[in-house]
């Protein structure tokens, strides 16, 4: 048993503490936009907030997110209002499949935190995340779309 707070909301959630954090926010909070790919931490499909920092929760255990803000893709818009990292999708039409998604957006999210004028060398350090559909282009381009917005 352990308790987390999600996209600013404190929740209990029913699992052992080594439980990766993705299965607690799928199957116990109910939040599925968050993505299980390849579950060692290779993909990113999984990639959530901790404390504003990127992670990847397949390999996060829930007792490390105790005590932590998490944000999934569901909490990244704010009063209703996209994130600017998911209007840049929308304009430059990102997505293919989407199952990576998601990921991607909160990986970029946190980049431009950190890093609000990334260049292509710092997106291509930071945003290791796998697309099947080889949307890479477009990811590029709508980060330097929401870089500028
Ligand atoms: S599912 Fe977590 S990195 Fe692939
Ligand atoms: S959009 Fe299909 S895997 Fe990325």
């Amino acid at each position: 048993m352990a308790r987390l707070t999600v996209n600013g909301r404190s929740v209990e959630v029913n699992v052992n503490l080594s439980t990766p954090l993705l299965w607690a926010i799928r199957e116990q909070v109910g939040l599925t936009g968050t993505k299980y790919g390849c579950g060692v931490a290779q993909c990113g499909a999984c990639t959530v907030h901790l404390d504003g920092k990127a992670v990847r929760s397949c390999v996060m255990p829930v007792a490390a997110a105790e005590g932590k803000q998490v944000t999934t893709i569901e909490g990244l818009a704010s009063n209703g209002v996209l994130h600017k990292v998911q209007k840049a999708w929308v304009d430059h039409e990102v997505p293919q499949c989407g199952y990576c998604q998601a990921g991607l957006i909160m990986a970029v999210a946190a980049l431009l935190k950190d890093k609000p004028k990334p260049t292509d060398a710092d997106i291509d350090a930071s945003i290791t995340n796998i697309c099947r559909c080889g949307t890479f282009q477009q990811v590029r381009e709508a980060i330097h779309a929401a870089a500028k917005a």
